[in-house]
């Protein structure tokens, strides 16, 4: 029924081992409106752009939200979506957090499908590293001029075939203490996935480029004491057998990280949840970033520019072994080869 987008060339011409981590064009995407309290019926498109009015409060009050969630193609030739309803929990924290109407799970899940279904051809192959990124958003599309909610909200998924989020891979990255921009405001809304958050990300972000990192490691912006998170990822240490990461209202609570606790128990690891003082960071181990677009990267060096030290972690460039191994559980049970023992996967039907 749906014709392949035409300028698009054959996805022979996708070199997917060594895709970046960015946006592609694929050939569709799904879209829907809420309006008068009711969700339209899914829409296709093939069209990258998207028509909105000028006094949309998506684009002046910053009422947007969105997810990052990928479907990988398995071992077995099957394609399996990871912890989907971990995400439409999560898209629906963040439109409650900023008065946005919710997407109720059926109609993620069945966006979500169609999405990955009209781009099969875009899912990258078993083996290369590469997967189907799904970037579900929702935004204010309604007219308003004064601070307040829309009354009409947009829902569209798109998808775009991904590589690693680090160009190290599964290799140790270097990360920059910053302290003079904040991502979140303690009571703010930091533990949702609203694009203000990421707007406020940019200068440490730059930051951390510029002292030679990939990202910044936040602390709490009140008392910068704690750590809070890494960019988009969330912290974890290994020390006395034990998978430590911060408690904190002000970070986002990652899928990756939740399910990672999970699989440190299973190899009979300790797991804390708890705020982890900077000065803590010379008695770790292993410290690690973690989330679905990174799965873990090992972090190698912490800089604190401005008390000029720097920690250093992976003696000889490797990986520590809690890391390693929780890394290949995890990337097994999303590939198919390791069994899924806590149903975290659902295998998507292709036709
Ligand atoms: C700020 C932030 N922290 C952590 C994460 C990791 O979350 P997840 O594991 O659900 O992808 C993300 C990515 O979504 C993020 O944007």
């Amino acid at each position: 029924m749906f014709q392949k987008n035409s300028e698009i060339t054959g996805t022979e011409s996708i070199d997917w081992k060594t895709l970046p981590f960015g946006y592609l064009k694929t050939d569709f995407n799904i879209r829907c409106t809420f309006t008068e309290g009711i969700w339209s019926e899914l829409e296709v498109s093939d069209s990258e752009y998207f028509p909105i009015h000028i006094a949309a409060t998506g684009l002046h009050y910053g009422q947007e939200a969105f997810e990052g969630m990928k479907a990988y193609m398995g071992i077995d030739g099957k394609v399996r979506l990871f912890r989907w309803t971990e995400n439409a929990k999560r898209f629906q924290i963040s439109a409650k957090g900023i008065l946005m109407a919710e997407v109720p799970n059926e109609l993620f899940h069945e966006a979500i499908l169609k999405a990955v279904k009209l781009n099969q051809r875009f899912i990258p192959p078993y083996g290369t590293g590469a997967s189907l990124y799904i970037r579900p958003l929702l935004f204010g599309s309604g007219a308003e001029v004064g601070v307040k909610p829309s009354s009409e909200y947009t829902f569209i998924v798109f998808v775009s075939p991904v590589g690693p989020y680090f160009k190290e891979g599964f290799s140790p990255v270097k990360i920059a203490i910053v302290r003079d921009s904040d991502r979140a405001a303690p009571n703010g809304t930091g533990n949702l996935k609203v694009g203000g958050n990421y707007a406020a990300s940019l200068r440490g972000i730059a930051k951390a480029h510029s002292f030679g990192c990939g990202s910044p490691l936040y602390l709490d912006s009140k008392d910068k004491l704690n750590i809070d998170e890494i960019g988009a990822a969330n912290f974890f240490a290994i020390k006395n057998n034990t998978y430590i990461t911060p408690k904190s209202d002000s970070i986002l609570p990652s899928i990756t990280n939740m399910s990672l606790i999970q699989l440190a128990q299973d190899l009979n690891l300790k797991a804390e949840r708890r705020p982890i003082s900077i000065d803590e960071i010379e008695s770790f181990d292993e410290v690690g970033a973690c989330g679905t677009a990174a799965i873990i990267s090992p972090i190698g060096e912490i800089k604190d520019i401005e008390n000029n030290k720097i920690y250093r972690f992976c003696i000889n460039g490797q990986p520590g072994p809690i890391s390693l191994k929780l890394y290949n559980t995890l990337v097994g049970i999303q590939n198919g080869e390791i069994p899924d023992k806590h149903n975290w996967t659902e295998i998507i039907e292709l036709n």
